[in-house]
């Protein structure tokens, strides 16, 4: 494709707006672009009249005078009524589509958002699934119910045209019909610390054969067919461990994993711990009671949220990271 064709195509990554993956983002795109036309209209009426008068009424010579004008009804009416004609229209619209996209249909299928620093997760009361990606069926009305763990988020999905903040003390909900079938971005909207830029999720939208089977096959965390390290390791990435925990040595906000298994813990009091079974298991249900020397107690408590054989799986997978 042309480059200069790809960049105004609307993708992901282009200048111009990105997929609209659902029936309201094409609605708001309608709205924006009819107060995008009437803008560029008036600029383009408004700065040229400009130009033309200063053109057409300079002065040419020395002592020259203007006419004495006292206004115009007529005129200061048109240009009084017809804006605020326009301006309820773009109200009433707008509203008219605000409202279409708040209040949710009663067979939405429902799901619960948690944003907690610095991740998104997903609930599935009712096929009890737990995730950290958003799968939804295409074609469905979807319903999500968000709440925050710590500090005010905001859940923001580009290609929906999807924004809400997600707050501590209660629930916003959220709605919206996927058109086509793919992966989108989720991303965090409000400024939330110092991961914020890194809350970053998924939503994969499936057709609804697909979407079935991935419930069937518990969201894809059941651990069937694998290894307990494997497991761990889809767990790892799974629930978001990687936005603050590397597995290469280096640091992020909390410390890499790699050959730490059985290794000594300086703990921030000065004392020493043996990082085994115990200690890690420890450290994802109750993280700030033995917290790592020159690290901050930060980390969100997992407990309630990994299941007895998940939990084995993340300590088998961190011991399988070596010594
Ligand atoms: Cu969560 Cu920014």
């Amino acid at each position: 494709m042309n480059p200069l064709f790809s960049l105004l195509a609307p993708t992901n990554k282009g200048l111009w707006l990105p997929t609209a993956a659902t029936r309201e983002a094409g609605r708001t795109d309608t709205l924006f672009y009819f107060i995008l036309g009437l803008s560029i209209f008036f600029f383009v009426l408004v700065v040229g009249a400009t130009l033309l008068f200063a053109i057409k009424y300079r002065r040419r010579s020395a002592g020259q005078k203007t006419a004495d004008i006292e206004g115009h009804r007529r005129l200061e009416i048109i240009w009084a009524v017809i804006p605020a004609a326009l301006l309820v229209l773009i109200f009433a619209w707008g509203f008219t589509d605000y409202m279409g996209s708040t209040v949710p249909p009663g067979d939405a299928l429902e799901v619960r958002v948690t944003a907690q620093k610095w991740s998104w997760s997903f609930d599935y009361p009712r096929d009890g699934i737990n995730t950290t990606e958003l799968v939804v069926p295409v074609g469905r009305p979807v319903k999500l119910v968000m709440s925050s763990m710590d500090v005010i988020h905001s859940f923001y999905v580009p290609a929906f045209r999807l924004k809400r903040d997600v707050l501590p003390n209660r629930y916003s909900l959220l709605w919206f019909q996927a058109e086509e079938t793919g992966e989108f971005d989720v991303l965090c909207a409000e400024y939330c610390g110092t991961n914020h830029s890194r809350m970053l999720a998924k939503v994969k939208v499936l057709s609804e054969q697909k979407y079935q089977e991935w419930i069937d096959s518990g969201g894809g965390m059941s651990g069937k067919g694998m290894s307990s390290v494997e497991f761990g390791k889809l767990l790892f990435k799974g629930q978001g461990c990687t936005a603050c925990h590397t597995v290469d040595g280096s640091r992020l906000t909390g410390p890499s994993l790699l050959g730490r298994f059985g290794a000594m813990e300086t703990l921030a009091d000065g004392s020493q711990v043996k990082i085994d079974d115990n200690y890690v298991r420890e450290s994802i249900t109750q993280p700030n009671a033995k917290v790592a020397q020159g690290y901050e107690p930060v980390m969100p408590t997992y407990a309630g949220r990994l299941k007895e054989g998940q939990l084995n799986a993340l300590i088998d997978y961190i011991k399988s990271l070596g010594k």
